[in-house]
């Protein structure tokens, strides 16, 4: 063997041998650095004869190219079982509870939205959604508000300069009730759904702002009666305002999309120089406060729909989720809802990692 195989044989033995990219870079600096052996060798090819350069050459050359794949090997197969140990080492469980709080905090309308869904999921209903920019025919038309109705004046519609897919005007939904409309023409009965989402009115003061949150109900199937509405109403509100002692009041009313229609109130009562949901409302200082529009499906609507309103009926309901929020947390200016406020939502916010469930009380 020469003394260059020789080199060689020991370079790659080193380089197999380091366990680190530490103890490589030490071979390598040895080996191929600007001052080390197989370099030292290479230097001395510029002094030999060009017969000895010929045979020496391929040598030593050799053996530098040798050295340095045998380094690039090693220091790949070092790198990958790095970066194993590393994700091995650093794997986290992602169903664990975070350890800290996070910064910033749920909006009660969010917290609101959240309730609703678990208290209508104990009830059987899915969360349905729609579309905020609507077609006249969904907002409107399929719901019995033909143009000529002056239930289109009462809306307050935002119109959008272009026609919807359906050929009728585009508008800023002014109501939840369009989504009972996507429902009823793309899933079959028995339909069980609440539909939370943002609605439009060119409206603004205390109690009213251009953009507000409502959620509507809609159950359809065979044989739903006005029982049925009243027990989901009575059962939503005890959950939502965590009390037994909630009475309601249905008082006929109109609305174009059901026939009967019904406001719903809630009683409340003062305790302790408060107002509160719940007690007697025909005590001293009690009384009563509307928080929905109610009624049995319109058999135009569920005509509308495709559906036979011989066969299938159902009921429906729609609230507005800000008022909500309002009566059961206590805030009494809308607009603070929407301002952006940091300090107005550290007080009313709600803690990210409180996600309300029916057994801890959905308010908690
Ligand atoms: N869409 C009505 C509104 O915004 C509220 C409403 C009333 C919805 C009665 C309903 C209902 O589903 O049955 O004023």
């Amino acid at each position: 063997m020469t003394d260059i195989d020789e080199m060689k044989a020991r370079y790659l033995t080193q380089v197999d041998a380091a366990q680190d990219l530490d103890a490589l870079e030490a071979v390598r600096v040895a080996a191929l650095g600007k001052k080390g052996a197989i370099s030292e060798q290479l230097k001395t090819l510029g002094k030999m004869s060009p017969e000895e350069r010929q045979t020496q050459g391929p040598i030593i050359q050799g053996a530098r190219g040798a050295v340095a794949d045998a380094i690039q090997a090693r220091k790949d197969a070092l790198e990958r079982a790095a970066l194993d140990a590393q994700l091995a080492g650093e794997r986290i469980d992602m169903s664990l509870p975070a350890p800290v709080a996070p910064a910033g905090s749920v909006h009660p309308v969010a917290q609101v939205m959240d309730e609703l869904a678990e208290i209508f999921a104990d009830l059987g209903f899915a969360v349905a959604t729609g579309p905020e920019i609507e077609t006249d025919w969904y907002n409107f038309t399929a719901l019995n508000i033909p143009e000529t109705h002056p239930a289109r004046a009462e809306h307050d519609t935002f119109y959008t300069a272009e026609n919807g897919p359906d050929g009728t005007p585009m508008v800023l939904r002014t109501h939840t009730s369009p989504v009972q409309i996507r429902t009823m023409t793309s899933q079959k009965p028995p339909i069980r759904i609440i539909a939370p989402g943002r609605t439009y009115r060119s409206d603004s003061d205390a109690t009213h702002t251009p953009m507000f949150h409502q959620v509507e109900g809609l159950v359809i199937d065979r044989g739903i009666h006005m029982g049925h509405l009243k027990w989901t109403l009575e059962t939503f509100v005890k959950a939502f305002f965590e009390r037994d002692d909630i009475v309601l009041r249905l008082r006929p009313s109109y609305f174009p999309f059901t026939e009967p229609s019904a406001e719903v109130d809630v009683g409340f009562s003062v305790e302790n120089g408060k107002r509160v949901i719940g007690g007697d409302p025909e005590g001293p200082n009690g009384g009563w406060l509307e928080i929905l529009g109610s009624g049995m499906v319109h058999p135009k609507v569920t005509s509308a729909c495709g559906l036979d309103p011989e066969e299938y009926q159902g009921f429906a309901f729609g609230c507005g989720i800000d008022r909500l929020a309002m009566l059961k947390y206590g805030m009494d200016d809308l607009r603070a809802f929407f301002d952006g406020d940091l300090r107005w939502l550290k007080h009313y916010g709600f803690s990210t990692l409180d996600i309300p469930t029916l057994s801890t009380g959905v308010g908690a």
